[in-house]
């Protein structure tokens, strides 16, 4: 039986820790770490995710803002709101929420984030300094899942990790943090990789994020795999509240027999996620108050 990667009790500690400091400077007279959420429309799963991300500021006691656009922004006035919390001083960072609508390019937005401030990691600079010593803030989710790992002691050097999708978000920054930093040998499996699981049976740690339920079987992982499903899709389920469950791209009961850790969805990576904006915005935070 695997043991389970409980990334929100994980995220739960480290937001006591931030918790403390920030209590800490609050006492010496300081402000709070204040983080801005951007989001343009009404995708269910992205006010999920900022709603989570907004509920963590109150937890560890930073001011937390969410500006709200329809989707019918422009590019250009969306610009104009980047410009503006880039000269914002009572900003330590934001996060512009993605997918944006298809009239806006992601590239043009992420390219107006001043660094400083990009707690999503995702600006060319600080995606450029990822396997660098002296990186600043990386990208939240496969910061997360190393912070996982690191927490099980998990050693990541000298092991076959195998990424699947290879998104600007999570698969390309993950292999790039497994493989430099990590140490790890890193093969990167995507839409066209023939013969998936002819890779995915040779990985020590298998990450998975393609947003496909259950992609990944049983018969395609090897005995004490490592697992890490970065998957939420919503499937309905007439069963639930809400009428949908989240779904992981693993099989959990077929994986999960033959794994020695694996991440339960959900309260495993998105959790790891939210923590890692959190001390991403600490990071930022420190450095604008020169702490
Ligand atoms: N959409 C899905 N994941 C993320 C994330 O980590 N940051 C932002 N800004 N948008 C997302």
């Amino acid at each position: 039986m695997a043991t389970i990667l409980d990334g929100k009790k994980v995220a739960r500690d480290i937001e006591s820790e931030i918790g403390e400091e920030v209590t800490g400077f609050v006492a010496k007279g300081l402000r709070p770490p204040h983080l801005v959420a951007v989001l343009v429309g009404e995708d269910g799963a992205s006010k999920t995710y900022v709603s989570g991300k907004m509920k963590a500021c109150e937890v560890v006691g930073y001011k937390s803002s969410l500006i709200k656009f329809d989707d019918n922004i422009s590019e250009n006035e969306l610009l104009s709101v980047v410009d503006r919390l880039n000269t914002d001083e009572g900003v330590d960072g934001y996060i512009v929420q993605l997918p944006l609508p298809d009239h806006i390019s992601v590239e043009k937005i992420t390219d107006r984030i001043d660094p400083i401030k990009d707690v999503d990691g995702f600006t060319p600079a600080n995606y450029g300094k990822i396997d660098m010593e002296h990186h600043s803030l990386l990208p939240a989710t496969p910061m997360g899942i190393i912070e996982l790992l690191e927490r099980y002691k998990i050693e990541t050097k000298g092991k076959h990790c195998v990424v699947v999708g290879k998104s600007h978000i999570v698969g390309m920054p993950m292999g790039i943090l497994l493989a430099g930093p990590g140490d790890a040998t890193v093969t990167i499996c995507h839409i066209h990789t023939k013969n998936l699981a002819e890779h995915t049976q040779k990985a020590d740690i298998l990450v998975v994020a393609v947003g496909k339920p259950g992609l990944i079987s049983g018969d395609m992982v090897k005995e004490g795999v490592v697992v890490v499903d970065v998957g939420t899709t919503r499937v309905p389920d007439a069963s639930k509240k809400k009428g949908f469950a989240l779904k992981g791209d693993v099989d959990f009961a077929t994986v999960e027999p033959k794994a020695s850790y694996i991440t339960p969805v959900p309260g495993g990576v998105g959790p790891m996620t939210i923590a890692s904006l959190i001390i991403n915005t600490m990071i930022a935070y420190k450095k604008a108050m020169c702490l």
